[in-house]
């Protein structure tokens, strides 16, 4: 019979793999707390007309990469997640959270759905964090989101390498200028054009800055910049964002070509970018949206958010175990007849909250020594018929060859251990 495997582009999470994800999470929430952010749980499936309104028609996730399926009763299109905002919004109309308090801070971690061409960095499942600040219109609400995930990824993560680069998108009459203006440049230079620029050209112009493709760069590069095309009001704003970010002490670098991907944002976009990463380098990406909330049905309502991209953040997350980390403490029964009497032992030392291994192969005494050095415990207990009837039992260092055991009671064996953890600390 042939092996069933996962769908392409959606992985398993094994346990090793998640130790840097479990310390990302914390650190996570423990922020996202200190700066008042709450936690928001939306379902993965949502009506397809949610996306199509929001990220826009015409856009390429939209357009080509949601998994996109009739509800059982045939009424319904329904998509898997492709992003967060759009949940985010339609929860906070959906539930007149902007009548129940001016600002709403949220954020959310989970996976989303998009069928993209696989590569390293890029999946069909993916998990994201992201944040959500509705109801001001104030730059110092960018100031804030862009602070908030700079310090998480400098200070939390220990990411210094990864450069906060910002754009003005201006608003949408701004935008439909430019879009006009930047068309009859491609149109001059159509020969040269990738099929991608030709085809997003029609459909999605200032998509065409972000083309990669070598041979589209001089025409990128000579093109209209949006900048001259920008309003006051919104030039206005940036220069705010900007000087608070500089208040802040956050670097930023100013990067005229970039645009995103999704319609709904306005004046303020950014991405964080990491050097070591290859194509798939952006590990964070946001915005302004304030036409976002009133398009959807709600009432005007301003706003910023942000997304990251989780597997992207934990592959540049070093090893390193938390320094903090409880210690493992292997039982070790020797002969068979102990067995039960060691059992009930470990279930006592968990219970008063130990990290307790128990090998359950009733293997001899030299794999279960084995077991514990690759578990990479700290103590082991051995302990035969001799012990048990002595009430005593030997603790042998792992880490220190050589080095006599300590003889512990079994009374009070929890708290023995944590004095002798203490010691060796
Ligand atoms: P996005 O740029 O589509 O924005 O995605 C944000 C981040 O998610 C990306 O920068 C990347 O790190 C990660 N990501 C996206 N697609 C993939 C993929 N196929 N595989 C792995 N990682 C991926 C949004 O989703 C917006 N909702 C962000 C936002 C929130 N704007 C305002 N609020």
């Amino acid at each position: 019979m042939s092996k069933i495997s996962s769908v392409k582009g959606m992985n398993d999470l094994l346990p090793a793999e998640l130790v840097r994800w479990h310390r990302l999470e914390a650190a996570m929430r423990d922020r996202f707390d200190r700066y008042g952010y709450g936690e928001l749980r939306t379902p993965l499936l949502e009506e397809t007309r949610l996306f199509a309104r929001s990220i826009g028609d015409e856009t390429d996730i939209v357009g080509k990469e949601m998994y996109t399926f009739p509800d059982r009763k045939g009424k319904k299109q329904l998509s898997l997640r492709p992003e967060g905002t759009a949940s985010a919004v339609r929860a906070y109309i959906q539930h007149s959270v902007h009548g129940a308090e001016p600002v709403t801070r949220w954020w959310y971690f989970g996976p989303m759905y998009r069928h993209e061409r696989v590569q390293a960095g890029r999946y069909r499942q993916f998990y994201q964090v992201g944040a959500e600040a509705l109801g001001s219109a104030d730059p110092s609400l960018e100031a804030e989101v862009i602070s908030l995930f700079d310090g998480f990824l400098r200070q939390d993560l220990g990411l210094g390498e990864v450069e906060l680069q910002v754009n003005n998108l201006g608003d949408s009459e701004d935008r439909k200028a430019y879009a006009a203006a930047l068309v009859a440049h491609l149109d001059g230079h159509l020969e040269v054009l990738c099929e991608d620029c030709r085809r997003r050209k029609v459909e999605n112009p200032l998509r065409t800055l972000d083309c990669k493709v070598p041979g589209c760069q001089p025409v990128m590069e000579a093109a209209p910049r949006l900048e001259d095309h920008l309003g006051e009001a919104a030039r206005v704003h940036f220069a705010e964002v900007l000087s608070l970010l500089d208040a802040l002490g956050i670097a930023w670098v100013r990067n005229h070509r970039l645009v995103r991907g999704l319609d709904y944002y306005n004046r303020t976009c950014f991405e964080f970018v990491a050097g070591g990463l290859g194509a798939q380098n952006t590990v964070c990406a946001g915005g302004r949206y304030d036409g976002l909330v009133a398009q959807l049905g709600g009432p005007k309502t301003p706003a910023v958010g942000f997304a990251a991209g989780i597997e992207r953040l934990v592959s540049l997350m070093s090893d390193a175990a938390p320094e903090d980390a409880p210690e493992l403490v292997a039982v070790v029964p020797v002969g068979t007849e102990v067995f039960p009497a060691c059992l009930r032992l470990v279930e006592e030392l968990r219970r008063e909250g130990l990290r307790v291994d128990f090998d359950p192969r009733r293997g001899s005494l030299k794999s279960q020594m084995r077991r514990a050095d690759k578990l990479g415990a700290r103590v082991a207990l051995v302990i035969g018929e001799d012990e048990l009837a002595a009430g005593r039992v030997p603790a042998k260092d792992l880490r220190l060859e050589g080095a006599e055991p300590e003889e512990l009671a079994l009374a009070d064996l929890h708290a023995s251990l944590r004095r002798w953890f203490k010691e060796r600390r």
